[in-house]
């Protein structure tokens, strides 16, 4: 059952994805050669204090850190660590939430570190683009998949591959709400959308096969290949006036 919220609830919901957005933008400011990804975890976590939110991931399902700090082959839920030291020509996907008076936000944003090669941009950008045309099919009257539709077109028309193991959701009161997100669908199946749903859009692409596996450690996820992966995510509202990036700075 998909949760429809109101527009105070809404306000909410983007005051919760601005804190987001901030932090995501000093991260990336301070995501550098010789930074660990252990130094970004205790950043965003001090940052987070700072704003009156708490991180949203920390302890959820047993998740011991606030950050997600996926490098090159990862895909998803890379766990920050001292031992993990960015380099010249890394990509790192970053994804954070807060739950800020009861409501969440959540947001991704891959990171050249230094110089990366043209692949790896090429990646990046095919990956924020296809979040991009999901966001402009988040319309009342459209269905989701419409959104999972124009993901997936965007992303193989540029040679690459849509993860299908994860997938975006609703948001709101719950990190996680319905409904489901896949980034791979059919234009016109689905749930039909409806102002007031709130979704978290994200696409993780990679470079080569779309198969993934998860790590020893039960929950860095990797590409099957070990070619490169890269992730976008917004929280948007759905309004009568379209699609709003509640996750964007402004
Ligand atoms: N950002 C992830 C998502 O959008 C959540 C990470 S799961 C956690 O679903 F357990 F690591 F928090
Ligand atoms: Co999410």
């Amino acid at each position: 059952m998909v949760i429809l919220k109101s527009p105070e609830e809404i306000e909410k919901i983007r005051k919760s994805n601005r804190i987001v957005a901030e932090i995501l933008a000093e991260l990336k400011a301070h995501a550098k050669p010789g930074v660990t990804t252990g130094d970004l975890d205790r950043l965003s976590e001090s940052l987070t204090h700072r704003r009156g939110a708490r991180p949203a991931f920390k302890g959820y399902r047993g998740y011991p850190y606030s950050l997600c700090a996926s490098v090159n082959q990862e895909v998803v839920h890379g766990m920050p660590s001292d031992g993990r030291v960015l380099k010249d020509g890394d990509l790192v996907s970053l994804d954070f939430g807060v739950d800020y008076q009861g409501y969440f936000g959540d947001a991704a944003i891959t990171v050249a570190i230094g110089q990366v090669s043209r692949e790896a941009r090429r990646l990046m950008d095919v990956t924020e683009a296809g979040l991009y045309e999901g966001i402009r099919e988040a319309r009342a009257g459209n269905r989701l998949g419409d959104i999972s539709a124009a993901v997936q077109a965007c992303v193989e028309a540029a040679g690459c591959s849509v993860v299908r193991d994860y997938v975006g959701h609703g948001i709101g009161r719950e990190l996680h709400e319905d409904p489901q997100i896949p980034n791979y669908g059919v234009k016109g199946r689905g749930v039909a959308l409806k102002a007031g749903m709130v979704l978290a859009i994200e696409p993780m692409v990679n470079l080569g096969t779309y198969r993934v596996q998860v790590l020893e450690d039960g929950w860095t996820v990797v590409t099957a290949d070990g070619k490169l992966s890269a992730h976008f995510e917004h929280s948007v509202a759905i309004t009568d006036r379209g699609p709003e990036i509640l996750s964007l700075l402004r």
